[in-house]
């Protein structure tokens, strides 16, 4: 990611954060729109989680421009998630639920240069999970 990546993720974040419960309602509503099969995985209640996702995303975003701040709890994170029953294919699908989520939180805010810098933050963040989680030879697939 670019500097330039790194401000208009945050940028763009912090956008959200003011509706972040709304936005996480979107995100699960689209990802078992898109992924029906994974809702089991989850619990009932999604009020903690929904906390839990943005959070965590607020860290993350914030860390961007000091990645080795971010990676041991992106690390852990990780391993967390392979006893959730997350596999490596699932990554992308949830890649493309925060994507469409944050085009729908942003609306005109958001631009081709704000959609790519997004799909960077997520392809640096999901690679290394799955290569924490997984291996490398599953990263690269
Ligand atoms: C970069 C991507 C992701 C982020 C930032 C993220 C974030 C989180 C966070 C913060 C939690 C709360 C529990 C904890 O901290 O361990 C969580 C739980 C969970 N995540 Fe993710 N997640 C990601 C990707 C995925 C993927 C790909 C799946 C696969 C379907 C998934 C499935 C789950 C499940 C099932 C739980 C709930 C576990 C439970 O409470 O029993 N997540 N996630």
């Amino acid at each position: 990611m670019t500097p330039q990546q790194v401000n208009l993720v945050q940028q763009s974040f912090a956008k959200v954060a003011p509706i972040s419960e709304q936005a996480a309602v979107l995100f699960y509503g689209r990802l078992f729109e898109v992924a029906p099969s994974v809702r089991a995985m989850f619990p009932d209640d999604m009020t903690e989680q929904r906390k839990k996702l943005m959070a965590t995303l607020a860290v993350v975003v914030g860390g961007l421009g000091n990645l080795d701040s971010i990676l041991p709890a992106a690390s852990a994170l990780a391993t967390r998630h392979v006893s959730y029953g997350a596999r490596p294919e699932h990554y992308p699908v949830v890649g493309g639920a925060l994507l469409w989520t944050l085009e729908k939180g942003l609306g005109d805010a958001w631009t081709p240069d704000v959609s790519e810098a997004w799909i960077a933050a997520y392809g640096t963040l999901s690679g290394y999970m799955i290569e924490e989680a997984y291996g490398r030879a599953q990263a690269a697939e």
